[in-house]
């Protein structure tokens, strides 16, 4: 399924640098025999096996209830409670699928800021509107959820009374801790469980990136199929035909050469929140200890009149992985006119998604010639079984990359900094 292509990288680096099959293999058995405590968060790892059907009925059912009581679902939650699920819609319906979704609902994404402008905006949207709550909060902590499920569901109260109200939010949070748990039995409001030892950053395959997709009219079914098809491939596979072991492990051996960024690229801006839901994923995973490759994102051709000369000519810390697709969902030619005033004529009749596949050949060759080693990464089709499984390859990569570099992948020790000068300044009781 997935495609992994090396050549943008083999003038760079000796074979003899990355493919350390022994320290490779024993990090893999680690992670897939979940030894010690620093790896104590491998739930994810089998969940398109051991997934909890029941609970799995239950979401597809809330989504039909969502799509016929609701214009809107609000999704509130920040971080790996909320990229997941926007980097599905974007990437398997369209960025504009607010505009274009004509038989599912609208998904506005609330709480993952604490602008008070957005808030009020998402309000003011509303005002016609059906809407329904999903609140998304694996701690059940968070400040900046925490807040916008409070206003809005005031806002949900003053529409349709407590009792209206309340069959109108969907809770996404911990089985057994935190607040929003005890709030959401309290209150008697339909929830679902992340599961135990699942980080926000390997949650996308939960309710929390579930829910809100198939609002979207997302098959699930199909998302899973996907991820289930890499498990049992990647898992099995104890060697360098492995795409996961390759990616991880040139990454590592470039990053051991002084590459110390990692840019995402991709030529279809439907995969812009994907690339934001990845820098998540590996920041979060290898950003540690003062190490770790600065994972960025760019979104071409956009980018390359903007981020081009960089990359071409700028400081060569960079490493780029470029994502592309086999075959389109629509594809469109370029017009004739008989004047060629702007001198494209040479272009008419072909289709503008070869023309999309020759700017980014171009592109490639360009880079590795300018001294950036670029890995390709190939998927059939944008459809939601290529999605589950490129979700797992990026997972399964994230972790064993961190381990390579010697880092542990589940926690994030770094953002609780912030966390305790800000409650100190807003005064929050010990
Ligand atoms: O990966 C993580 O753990 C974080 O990004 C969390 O997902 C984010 O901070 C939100 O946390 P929570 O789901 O507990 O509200």
């Amino acid at each position: 399924m997935i495609k992994l292509d090396l050549s943008g990288v083999s003038p760079f680096l000796e074979k003899s640098q990355w493919q350390k099959t022994e320290q490779v293999g024993q990090i893999h058995d680690t992670l897939v025999n979940n030894y010690g405590v620093d790896y104590d968060f491998t739930t994810w790892m089998n969940l398109p096996e051991t997934y909890d059907k029941d609970e799995f009925r239950r979401i597809k059912q809330a989504a039909e209830k969502i799509k016929s009581e609701a214009d809107v679902l609000l999704v509130i939650g920040v971080g790996g409670s909320y990229l997941g699920a926007r980097a599905g819609i974007e990437l398997l319906r369209s960025p504009n699928y607010n505009l274009t979704s004509k038989y599912t609902p609208n998904i506005y994404f609330v709480g993952n800021n604490l602008s008070a402008e957005h808030i009020n905006e998402i309000g003011h949207l509303l005002k016609d509107k059906n809407f329904s709550i999903n609140v998304v909060s694996k701690s059940g902590g968070t400040l900046e959820p925490g807040i916008a499920f409070r206003v809005f569901k005031n806002f949900l109260e003053s529409r349709y009374g407590d009792i209206g109200a309340k069959g109108r939010i969907y809770v996404t949070t911990d089985r057994g801790k935190g607040s929003l748990r005890k709030w959401a039995d309290k209150e008697g409001f339909e929830s679902f469980k992340i599961p135990d030892r699942i980080g926000g950053r390997y949650s996308i395959l939960t309710a929390a990136g579930l829910l809100p997709m198939a609002t979207a009219g997302i098959d699930i079914d199909k998302v899973m199929a996907g991820a289930f098809e890499a498990m049992k491939t990647y898992l099995v596979d104890k060697s360098f035909d492995n795409p996961v072991w390759q990616y991880a492990a040139v990454r590592q051996a470039l990053y051991a050469e002084g590459r110390n960024i990692e840019v995402l690229a991709s030529f279809e801006p439907a995969f812009r929140f994907m690339a934001e839901w990845w820098r998540q994923l590996f920041g979060e995973s290898e950003g540690k200890s003062h190490g770790g490759i600065f994972p960025s994102s760019v979104d071409f051709s956009a980018d390359l009149h903007a981020m081009g000369q960089y990359l071409q000519d700028g400081s060569r810390n960079l490493m780029e992985t470029v994502v592309s697709f086999d075959s389109f969902r629509r594809d469109i030619k370029v017009p004739p006119i008989a004047e060629d005033y702007d001198g494209l004529n040479y272009l008419a009749g072909r289709s503008v998604d070869s023309i999309n596949q020759i700017a980014r050949q171009a592109t490639v060759k360009a880079h590795v010639d300018g001294g950036v080693p670029v890995m390709g990464l190939s998927l059939p089709d944008m459809s939601d079984t290529a999605f589950g499984w490129l979700v797992y390859f990026f997972q399964f990569s994230a972790a064993l990359s961190a381990s390579i570099q010697g880092v542990n992948p589940f926690d994030q020790p770094g953002v609780e900094a912030y966390k305790a000068n800000m409650f100190r300044l807003l005064g929050k009781p010990e």
